[in-house]
């Protein structure tokens, strides 16, 4: 894919404008935000600590984050979703530095943050050379000791998630040989217009990106376990008991081998030695 395709790809797919309150509106957003903060909470250092939020969208993280007591500063090629982090963070009432920034090439100096979250570049890149480098400049902002924490998409999402949950195929047929062509590690295309890409990873593939970019994977595990293929997870949303049970499923089998690319997302904690 061209870097303009890529580009246009990813501006069609944010003008649907469903990332804002994509982590809160389902089950299934839900599911990936309460793990996610559980999962960077066990190696973040204590606020007042800063934090890069590279790729942070429309700023969900960066404002929990602010609101933990972190000095936040997020970054995202998408100027919309810059203008959107600030408006969220105003409207919360804490501060969060938000400007338009690539992750392959960062404006923050050497070692000046002591963590880095990274949940978006590694699956929106689609060269491999291009992921090691926004790890590569996560690492070159981050003090020594600290963690990158990097969200990349299983590589049989596409299937359990679009085709088994989603039932792609009465929408869009044609989109059927395309899952087993990412399978075999095509890159995830738009399976509708506007429809999300990217790179479908496979366990042993974050590992390798990692170690390239000089980070030592402390962690790797499965975000979701096979939760948000539940048909009434909206449902169990409500409930806490039934929640609950839904976390607890998840926790349990984050990092059974077997299973790691069960979930849709998969995080890496690489640590800069
Ligand atoms: C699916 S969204 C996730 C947003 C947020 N981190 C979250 O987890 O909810 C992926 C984000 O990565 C951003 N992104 C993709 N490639 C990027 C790059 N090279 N540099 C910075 N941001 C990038 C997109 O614009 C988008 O906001």
């Amino acid at each position: 894919m061209t870097a303009d395709l890529e580009r246009a790809a990813l501006r069609a797919y944010h003008e649907r404008g469903e990332e804002a309150d994509r982590l809160t509106r389902t089950g299934a957003g839900r599911l990936e935000f309460d793990r996610t903060q559980e999962i960077v909470l066990r190696h973040l250092p204590p606020p007042p600590a800063t934090i890069a939020d590279v790729g942070g969208g429309p700023g969900r993280y960066a404002i929990w984050l602010a609101g933990l007591g972190y000095r936040v500063v997020h970054r995202d090629i998408v100027p919309m979703h810059v203008d959107q982090a600030r408006a969220a963070a105003a409207a919360a009432g804490v501060a969060v530095e938000a400007a338009v920034g690539d992750a392959r090439s960062l404006d923050l100096d050497d070692q000046t943050v002591d963590a880095v979250l990274l949940l978006g570049p590694p699956y929106h890149l689609p060269l491999r050379a291009d992921r090691v480098r926004a790890l590569r400049e996560a690492r070159r902002i981050l003090r020594p000791g600290g963690p990158v924490f990097g969200a990349v998409i299983s590589r049989w999402a596409a299937r359990l998630d679009e085709l088994l949950r989603k039932r792609i195929y009465a929408s869009n047929p044609a989109a059927v040989p395309m899952i087993d062509e990412v399978e075999r590690g095509r890159l995830l295309p738009a399976l509708g217009p506007g429809g999300f890409f990217g790179v479908a990873h496979r366990p042993a593939q974050v590992r390798g990106e990692f170690t390239a970019a000089g980070l030592t994977v402390a962690d790797l595990v499965c975000v979701e376990g096979a939760g948000y293929l539940l048909g009434d997870l909206d449902d169990r949303m409500a409930d806490q008991r039934d929640w609950r049970v839904v976390l607890d499923a998840a926790r349990a089998v984050e990092r059974v081998p077997e299973l790691l690319g069960i979930g849709s997302h998969l995080i890496a904690t690489g640590m800069r030695r």
